[in-house]
């Protein structure tokens, strides 16, 4: 994989609806500049979030997992499209697939991913309903390298949402996903920035170890 440059080559990857490939695209149509979109891939051939990135004259690509005896295969396919495409920075927005240890070790510290939960909290799936029934007061999302370990790379950023009494998955789930939409198009920009970097097994930013994760009000100025 190739260094940064001034227009860093991003790929996203996606299963499903893409909103927060959509928050991404808006982000990028502002600051044309900082990083190119340059391919969208699918293990899902109805995913929405495919139509989001042809409406936008975005490449795309669907691999299906389907198609492939076992991950090890489906992650080759996956890292020759990545190579061959010249992508220089992964974004998981949505991608319900576990990588291979060796797919993640050959993209350390050039991919990242959402999750929405308050890592280390809730790893794995049904995170809203499992903080509701926790009876948690706060929820959120983390934005993270990913490493070998399943959502337990080093955090970069994290935004917080209050559970209100009356909270439900659907009510929790949306008000995570406008933080979402808020805060990964920022962590992005800090890659395309040259702000952030994956070193020694720690997120960095500005040459900084991040470790506490930022939260999103403590972050933004
Ligand atoms: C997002 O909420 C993201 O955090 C979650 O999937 C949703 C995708 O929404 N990711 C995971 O659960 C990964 N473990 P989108 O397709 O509308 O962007």
């Amino acid at each position: 994989m190739q260094k940064p440059h001034s227009t860093p080559r991003i790929g996203v990857l996606i299963s499903g609806s893409g909103s927060n490939l959509q928050a991404i695209i808006d982000h990028q149509k502002l600051h044309s500049n900082l990083y190119e979109i340059a391919l969208v891939i699918s293990n899902k051939a109805d995913a929405f979030g495919l139509v989001r990135a042809e409406n936008a004259n975005i490449p795309t690509m669907v691999i299906d997992h389907t198609q492939y005896n076992d991950r090890e295969a489906f992650d080759a396919k996956l890292q020759q499209t990545l190579e061959e495409a010249k992508i220089e920075f992964i974004v998981l927005a949505g991608f319900m697939r576990i990588l291979t240890r060796g797919f993640t070790q050959h993209f350390l510290g050039k991919m990242i991913n959402i999750h929405p939960s308050l890592l280390p909290k809730y790893t794995g799936l049904h995170t809203h309903q499992r903080a509701l029934d926790a009876g948690d007061k706060e929820h959120g999302l983390s934005i993270h390298f990913v490493t070998p370990e399943l959502d337990g790379g080093p955090v970069i950023l994290q935004a917080v949402v209050k559970i209100d009494p009356n909270e439900t998955e659907t009510s929790l789930r949306e008000k995570v996903h406008q933080q979402e939409h808020i805060t990964y198009p920022l962590v992005i920009e800090w890659f395309a920035l040259g702000r952030l970097s994956f070193k020694d097994n720690q997120a960095w930013l500005d040459q900084k170890i991040l470790k506490q994760p930022q939260v999103l009000s403590k972050t933004i100025s």
